[in-house]
């Protein structure tokens, strides 16, 4: 099938590249030259493992092209994804502009049967919006609702994760599809099931329904994962006051199948450009319709608190001035496999390390460049403080004389370092560790002070 997708970001490029993949002939459009410079010499503007190679594979097969050319686009394809940026609006709501701005040069532009799906994760009745911007440019150009000129509007959430987008896509738990009863959307959904056939082959996992819920969907899937975070990461709170262990904790509650061993870990707070948006928006759209959302409210709440409880620790062991005082961070990007430093913890505390005096020096693996670049602008009130962070390309730089090290993102090559030479670079054996990844009575025994989320010390 012929398909176009609207935004080369995340969502984009990995359906894009996974319809591809399947055989589809797909074209990719972004307004930003930049990004389509960067597809059309043989890169990808973010880092996902596996996306390169396939997308060069692709290439190379002619099977999937990208471009700025939003007529050529249009006519192109006759399911046509809209995956741009939703970026929260001041008020926390989802800004529809990128939305609205492609729904109208679909409506500009197209030439026959369209099936416009929202992939992007778009506040509920947000297709309803979509379908009257195209309609209003189909009345500018004086077609009215033609046969030729018809359209449907469907909901089709995205629920891959960063770090893991092709593995998500290619092997999906459900396929999520909204569609209107009349007979564009039935026809529209008739287009979507042989879309997504091919993922569908052991056993049928397409849910249908109606539009509204499906963009719903969206939202309660993501809100109800951040709650389960923020659960936990309050109950590692009262698990440091009361002497428990939370790793105990959450393999005695999660071994219950009502509850589940997924998404339990407490640490220094969800970050990402999911999460925090999405829980704001839904509080948002409840208020606009005159309720509040409570449980998602504290969800919010303490999460902003635990980005900031290592911090907390650090100040009770080493004191609320720590100038003069180094610390060596390992771990930039908001989860392991992916340089994406959206809402990324580490901004929160290396900001306040900064501001309490200390130097830092930050290793990542792959968000080097994404952390200088986001620091310098989330610190540019303060230039003193800048110049006390520097960036480094190995853990053992990052160690070498520091008062402690800091770990903030759960990245495999932190899993088991060499103790001895960690003890044997920093000034004194100390570890913060924000992702729980070493055994407290293991580091005992090393030598080691070591203080975790939630976990004796
Ligand atoms: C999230 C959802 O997991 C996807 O299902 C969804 O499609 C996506 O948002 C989206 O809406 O596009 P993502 O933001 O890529 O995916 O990352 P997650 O793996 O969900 O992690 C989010 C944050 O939660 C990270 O900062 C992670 O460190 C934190 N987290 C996760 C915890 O603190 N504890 C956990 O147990 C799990």
């Amino acid at each position: 099938m012929k398909i176009t997708i609207i935004g080369t970001g995340y969502v984009g490029l990995v359906t894009g590249a996974c319809l591809a993949e399947i055989g589809h002939d797909v074209f990719c459009l972004d307004v930003d030259q930049r990004k389509i410079d960067i597809l059309n010499n043989g890169g990808v503007p973010i880092h996902e493992p596996g996306l390169q190679e396939m997308i060069a594979r692709l290439r190379a097969h002619g099977r999937i092209t990208f471009s700025t050319d939003v007529k050529a686009s249009v006519e192109h394809g006759e399911i046509q994804f809209i995956a741009v940026g939703t970026p929260p609006d001041e008020d926390g709501s989802a800004d529809l502009q990128y939305v609205l701005e492609a729904s109208r040069n679909i409506g500009r532009y197209m030439n026959g049967f369209k099936v416009i799906v929202d992939k992007s994760t778009v506040p509920v009745g947000t297709a309803e919006r979509v379908r009257a911007v195209v309609a209003d440019e189909l009345a500018a150009r004086g077609f009215g609702n033609s046969a030729q000129h018809s359209f449907s509007v469907v909901s089709n959430p995205e629920f891959l994760k960063e770090g893991a987008a092709v593995d998500d896509f290619m092997r999906p738990d459900r396929i999520v599809i909204g569609n209107d009863d009349d007979e564009a959307g039935l026809l529209a959904r008739e287009k979507m099931k042989r879309l997504y056939a091919p993922f569908n082959r052991n056993h049928e996992r397409t849910l249908y329904m109606d539009v509204r819920s499906a963009e719903f969907t969206k939202y309660a899937a993501n809100a109800m994962l951040a709650t389960r975070i923020s659960f936990m990461n309050e109950m590692s709170n009262l698990a440091d006051r009361v002497g428990a262990d939370i790793e105990a904790v959450r393999r005695g509650i999660g071994s219950d199948p009502r509850i589940g061993y997924h998404f339990l870990y407490a640490g220094v707070g969800y970050g990402g450009s999911c999460f925090p948006k999405d829980v704001q928006a839904l509080v948002r759209t409840a208020s606009e319709n005159g309720h509040r959302l409570r449980i998602l409210e504290a969800v919010e709440d303490v999460n902003h608190e635990q980005k900031e409880v290592l911090v907390r620790k650090i100040e009770r062991s080493l004191g609320q001035d720590l100038s003069g005082r180094t610390f060596a961070v390992w771990g930039l990007s908001f989860k392991p496999n992916t340089d994406d430093m959206r809402e990324a913890s580490s901004r929160r505390v290396i900001a306040a390390l900064l501001a309490r005096g200390a130097h830092v020096r930050a290793y990542d693996p792959v968000a080097l460049d994404e952390a200088r670049r986001v620091l310098a602008l989330d610190l540019k009130e303060t230039p003193d403080a800048l110049t006390r962070v520097s960036f480094v390309t190995t853990q053992e730089e990052a160690l070498a004389g520091a008062d402690a090290l800091v770990i903030l993102t759960e990245w495999k090559e932190f899993k088991s370092p060499d103790f001895v030479s960690i003890k044997a670079a920093l000034k004194s054996p100390v570890i913060f560790d924000g992702r729980n990844l070493y055994e407290p009575q293991a580091m005992a025994e090393l030598g080691i002070d070591y203080y975790a989320i939630g976990r004796p010390h």
